[in-house]
């Protein structure tokens, strides 16, 4: 079985992720969280807060709302300009996103190309429907956004979000009135997206539901430099520039301000986020060399910005974008200023008013937890079983209690210690099968520290505390016990 397969089904039997409506078929693209999932998805996104907000002075953090009016998107563009190419099978009705067919069937690179374009490639190169080799439709426009219709008499027109961005820029006023913040500062929103995706794909890489976590960065355009970059320049990140796209080249390693100077990276500011970005994966365990920085080709670029920069990771079936960071300029302010009329300017210090320029990191969570699932997962032939490699700070279960026997005496003080654990702790208590199972089962879901009961608990207060990583065990006084697992669970970083 091949590794991600074996990841996918222990991530159904043990409680991670679930297909949307499974009994009734399922929908494509759309997944629930089990106990064990939502426990990882929350503390991952806890830990992404402790990261990239709550070390900072400067970022705020909103919850805006997943419906938006209509006039929100016209004037941010994506009523007219959130589209994929879909064509659809004469024969059997299939549906496929036009640019990845042909990308699937000839090894041509063809995101962005117009509707024409495409369906004279797909006439050219003799493409037919990859279920029943049907002829194919002429290649149309459609638009991702799930529409809706507000209050009883559908007076309104609506949509899901399809970025939490918009909500953000929307706010920008309310925002800065109520924080009296000074530029530069972030706001930062974690929340659900929608889009209606033509061909969901990949386990959790293709949703048509998925979460963000996004930080608007405001910038007054004319300040390059960024203070705090100081303490991260030094920091190494593989990088694939244009120049190397062109010729086919490999990453390159270089330092951020190297790649600055080289102008691959468009800002200080975008800079910082990038340095960041390279820490916090690495910190969830995933190997420097399955991390890349690709500066996004001009044809990628929205015509505003000064240059986009996506992080990649270097999954099972190639490398896939997980982060995106754009400067968006002031596009999005001046948009919403002319449509709705209302003055989104700033007022500098001299008292000269300007639009603020923003950046933006745009994290997908659900790619992320696939990224961690992969790389923490361990094929381990001398333990005899397999399981995941944590770090403790994101482990869905940070504690199993047993007792090392299931008698009467043992289970009780056993249940009394882990009522104690699970006031503090993410914890489970397991008295079923050989203590052998038990850590077997325990390691599965990548619980890093399980603690015993034995016989000498009894004599004098102690109880053993294994290692995930090491099994090695160490004995540890009950009233010992919370400041210890305290010190475990946050000084390893992986
Ligand atoms: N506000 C900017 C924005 O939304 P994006 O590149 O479209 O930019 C940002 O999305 C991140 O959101 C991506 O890097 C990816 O991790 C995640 N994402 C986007 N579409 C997704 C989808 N259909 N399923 C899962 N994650 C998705």
């Amino acid at each position: 079985m091949e590794r991600i397969e074996k990841i996918e089904k222990i991530a159904k039997k043990r409680g991670f992720v679930f297909l949307s409506s499974e009994i009734y078929g399922g929908i494509s693209g759309i997944y629930d969280l089990g106990y064990l999932g939502f426990l990882l998805k929350k503390k991952l996104i806890e830990y992404w807060r402790e990261f990239f907000v709550r070390s900072e002075d400067n970022i705020f953090e909103v919850e805006t709302s997943l419906i938006m009016t209509e006039k929100v998107f016209e004037a941010s563009g994506h009523l007219k300009g959130f589209v994929d190419p879909i064509t659809k099978c004469k024969k059997c009705g299939s549906a496929f996103r036009a640019d990845q067919l042909i990308e699937e069937k000839t090894g041509m690179f063809v995101e962005g190309f117009d509707k024409d374009i495409l369906t004279k490639i797909l006439r050219e190169k003799n493409v037919t429907c990859p279920k029943c080799n049907g002829e194919l439709e002429d290649v149309k426009i459609f638009n991702l956004m799930f529409s809706t219709s507000i209050g009883p008499l559908a007076e309104t027109k609506g949509y899901l979000r399809p970025e939490t961005a918009q909500g953000i820029f929307v706010n920008f006023k309310n925002i800065l009135v109520s924080t009296r913040a000074k530029l530069p500062f972030g706001v930062a929103q974690v929340g659900k997206s929608f889009r209606n995706e033509i061909s969901p794909r990949q386990w959790l890489i293709r949703l048509r539901e998925f979460t963000q976590a996004e930080i608007e960065f405001f910038i007054n355009p004319e300040e390059k430099e960024y203070e705090k970059l100081k303490e991260y320049e030094n920091v190494k990140i593989r990088i694939l520039s244009r120049e190397m796209q062109k010729s086919g080249g490999k990453e390159e390693e270089m330092t951020i301000r190297e790649a600055l100077e080289r102008e691959i990276i468009p800002s200080e500011y975008m800079a910082y986020f990038i340095a960041k970005e390279q820490l916090f994966y690495e910190s969830l365990g995933i190997p420097k060399e399955a991390i890349r920085f690709r500066q996004m080709l001009p044809e990628e670029t929205p015509h505003y910005s000064k240059g986009n920069v996506d992080m990649e990771i270097l999954f099972d079936f190639g490398w896939k974008e997980v982060v995106g960071n754009a400067y968006r300029g002031d596009y999005d302010l001046k948009r919403h200023a002319e449509y709705s009329k209302t003055d989104f300017s700033y007022v500098l210090e001299n008292g000269r008013k300007i639009v603020p320029h923003v950046i933006e990191p745009s994290f997908g969570i659900e790619r992320t937890i696939y990224a961690i699932l992969l790389y923490s997962f361990i094929e381990d032939k001398e333990r005899g079983w397999d399981w995941f490699n944590f770090n403790p700070k994101i482990a869905p279960i940070s504690v199993c209690v047993f007792p090392l026997l299931n008698k009467k005496q043992m289970v009780e003080k056993a249940f009394e210690v882990f009522k104690l654990v699970r006031r503090n702790f993410d914890a489970m208590f397991d008295k079923s099968g050989s203590i052998g199972k038990r850590y077997a089962r325990a390691d599965e879901i990548g619980v890093p520290y399980c603690i015993t009961i034995d016989h000498q608990t009894f004599e004098d207060n102690s109880v053993t505390i294994r290692d995930r990583n090491t099994t090695k065990q160490e004995r540890v006084k009950i009233e010992e016990l919370i400041e210890k697992l305290n010190k475990l669970l946050n000084l390893r970083s992986n």
